[in-house]
């Protein structure tokens, strides 16, 4: 089966064996038939490049509901099925007027996929909200929950990508959000730039997510018209002698202050410095409007885009000295 549907990179890359699973029950019968080293997990397929065929049984996560376990007057918890889409799920709760998840708004991918890399976006992430996840064990089917401090949320990190790495299929995540008296983060330059201009001073969170879509429409090409996986890379992050030695070559490089000793400097930036914005080799290429985002004009091969990312990887660093790191999980 081609597998070009089910990653927004579109890489047309054939499974030997594919189901998709509805229930926990379906998911547990299919985990106690076959052994985890004949399995590859598929989610919302947002985050990942396959660079070959792939001789296993891919299991498609797709559980769907979401469920009002709590509220009182000032806050409600909810439960969303791992294979609930991100963006719906986080319409679903605007609607309600569920606050927290705004400044998430059009996050590619699924819901039970969020946890592994604590997806984030202006200023907000999704360690924010978590209250807990649920999950099964790939070798035991033993199934767990993880409370937000085991899940060792860090940027872009968890858990997830580190000891059990592998381990675990998330079958559902549950989230604290706010009714009424709503905690909004609109610290982000372009938000109160689209909020100005609409002259809103009082932003609902209706108001930041669609602020936040704009943004993201304008500078993020659409998985469905252009393949693609978000940000490719990471935001590297470095001690205070890397960065001064940088910054003695940049002054004009933008950079955050994470810690009086580490300083994050966008890769974006640095991949622009490099000379690949917008360039394009063959189907692959760099996006015109965010050098962070590698994207597929049509039939690129998932070792065509790996090529492109290393190339831009080795010349960063040679002519910055700083290593950027691959986002996306590399298959
Ligand atoms: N920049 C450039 N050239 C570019 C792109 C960026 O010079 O082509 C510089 C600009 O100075 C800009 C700065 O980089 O001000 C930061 O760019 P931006 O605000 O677009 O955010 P980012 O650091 O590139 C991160 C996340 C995004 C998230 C945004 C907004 C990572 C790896 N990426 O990108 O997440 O939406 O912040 O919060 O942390 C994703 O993970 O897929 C993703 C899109």
């Amino acid at each position: 089966k081609s597998l070009k549907n089910y990653n927004t990179f579109g890489i047309d890359c054939t499974a030997r064996y594919f189901v998709s699973v509805k229930t926990v029950a379906e998911l547990k019968q299919i985990l106690s038939t076959k052994p985890s080293s004949e399995l590859f997990i598929l989610g919302g397929g947002s985050n990942m490049l396959l660079t070959s065929q792939l001789d296993a049984l891919v299991l498609h996560v797709n559980l769907k509901g979401i469920e009002i376990l709590q509220e009182t007057t000032d806050e409600v918890v909810v439960k969303a099925m791992a294979g609930e889409n991100w963006h719906e799920f986080v319409q679903f709760c605007i609607e309600k007027d569920f606050g927290g998840l705004e400044n998430m708004s059009l996050i590619p991918g699924n819901v039970g996929t969020a946890p592994i890399q604590n997806i984030g976006a202006y200023g907000v992430e999704l360690k924010d909200t978590f209250v807990s996840c649920e999950a099964i064990s790939i070798k035991t089917l033993e199934e767990r929950i993880f409370t937000k401090d085991e899940c060792q949320f860090g940027y872009r990190n968890s858990i997830f990508k580190n000891e059990e790495k592998g381990n675990y299929i998330i079958t559902s995540v549950t989230f604290g959000l706010t009714k009424v008296e709503h905690i909004k983060n609109i610290s982000y330059g372009d938000i109160q730039k689209i909020l100005a201009d609409k002259n809103i001073d009082e932003p609902s969170i209706k108001n930041i997510s669609e602020a936040v879509i704009a943004i993201r429409q304008s500078k993020l090409p659409d998985p469905k018209v252009l393949g693609n996986s978000g940000s490719f890379f990471k935001n590297p992050i470095v001690d205070i002698e890397t960065f001064q030695e940088f910054q003695k070559k940049f002054p004009e490089a933008p950079f955050y202050k994470i810690s009086p000793t580490q300083f994050k400097i966008p890769a974006g930036w640095l991949i622009e410095n490099a000379g690949f914005k917008g360039k394009r080799f063959g189907d692959a290429g760099v996006h015109k409007n965010q050098a962070l985002v590698l994207v597929n004009y049509g039939n690129a091969t998932g070792t065509e885009i790996w090529e492109l990312a290393m190339k831009i990887q080795k010349q960063v660093k040679e002519t910055t000295g700083i290593s950027i790191e691959p986002e996306v999980n590399v298959f």
